[in-house]
């Protein structure tokens, strides 16, 4: 139904949209049969119909459907856990005493996938450091290209394979099972925002407003060298002075951008905002 150019045009349009790429292999082996079927389910039988929809198309729901099943969404609570130690030993008390106490201190999570990265930061900041928490005001921001991951966090329902790197004490305190499902206390839920937001949108970035740290764990991996440079510079412009940005074990930023200054803190290779860079 589909043949090889055109799965590539696909594939390259995608990449072009959300900055994901997607190899040959990957292709052919699972992303060509996933676009069959989506052309099937809306009852496109040629490829030219379905593309004209998606390139010039007024239906942004076609295209935020053919985007949700291109993403990879693997996330689970307290994953990589060493970092939110970081954030919560060393980072957010060196914010806490260098920030006025009036203002909050800002968290972004792009991309939160389902939201258990953001969930979990929560947990850390509440459970590790009651003590600022108490003092100050915390905000929590998670985005995400995909709007059944956003639909998903906002819900704060989650799967046996989400909550197991969690300790017993921290899932009865913060969860209420309901039949196969964990359910996540409603306060918390009400208490972060989820957006669906691309990237490489800067416009929708920047009026997300300011941060303190940024998380961006296990995306740009996904992206080509010249995206994830430019992904970059958004959170750059993102971050407040001294901010942070905390990138998944395989991820770096690049050495020679110098709007970064990489540092050890505890366990964690992390990333501070360097100002005025000649
Ligand atoms: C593997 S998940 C990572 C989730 C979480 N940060 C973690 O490490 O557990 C990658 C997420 O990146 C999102 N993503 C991919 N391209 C994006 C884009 N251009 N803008 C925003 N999110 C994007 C996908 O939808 C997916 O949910």
């Amino acid at each position: 139904m589909l043949n090889d150019i055109d799965a590539r045009r696909l594939r390259d349009f995608l990449e072009l949209k959300t900055g994901i790429f997607i190899d040959d292999e990957k292709l052919r082996k699972i992303y060509k049969r996933k676009y069959e079927e989506f052309m099937q389910k809306n009852g496109f039988d040629n490829f030219y119909a379905l593309y004209s929809q998606l390139v010039h198309g007024k239906d942004s729901k076609l295209l935020q459907e053919f985007i949700n099943l291109s993403t990879v969404n693997e996330t689970y609570f307290f994953r990589e856990a060493y970092q939110f130690d970081t954030l919560v030993e060393e980072v957010l008390p060196k914010l806490h005493q260098i920030r006025p106490l009036d203002e909050s201190i800002n968290i972004l999570a792009a991309p939160s996938s389902s939201g258990e990265e953001l969930y979990s930061i929560a947990i850390y900041i509440m459970e590790k450091i009651p003590q600022i928490f108490a003092k100050r005001d915390f905000v929590l921001v998670g985005i995400d290209i995909d709007s059944s991951m956003i639909k998903k966090a906002k819900e704060g329902l989650y799967t046996k394979r989400s909550i197991a790197k969690l300790p017993s004490h921290i899932l009865l305190k913060y969860f209420k099972q309901k039949g196969n499902l964990f359910e996540i206390d409603k306060q918390l839920r009400d208490g972060l925002t989820f957006k669906v937001v691309n990237v490489l949108d800067f416009y929708a970035m920047k009026r997300l407003g300011k941060f303190d740290v940024i998380f961006s764990r296990n995306m740009l991996i996904y992206f080509d060298e010249k995206t994830k440079q430019k992904i970059l510079a958004t959170f750059h412009a993102l971050l407040k002075p001294q901010g942070y940005l905390f990138l998944g074990h395989a991820e770096k930023v690049p050495f020679d951008m110098k709007i970064f200054r990489r540092v050890k803190i505890g366990k964690s290779i992390l990333y501070q905002k360097v100002e005025n860079v000649s």
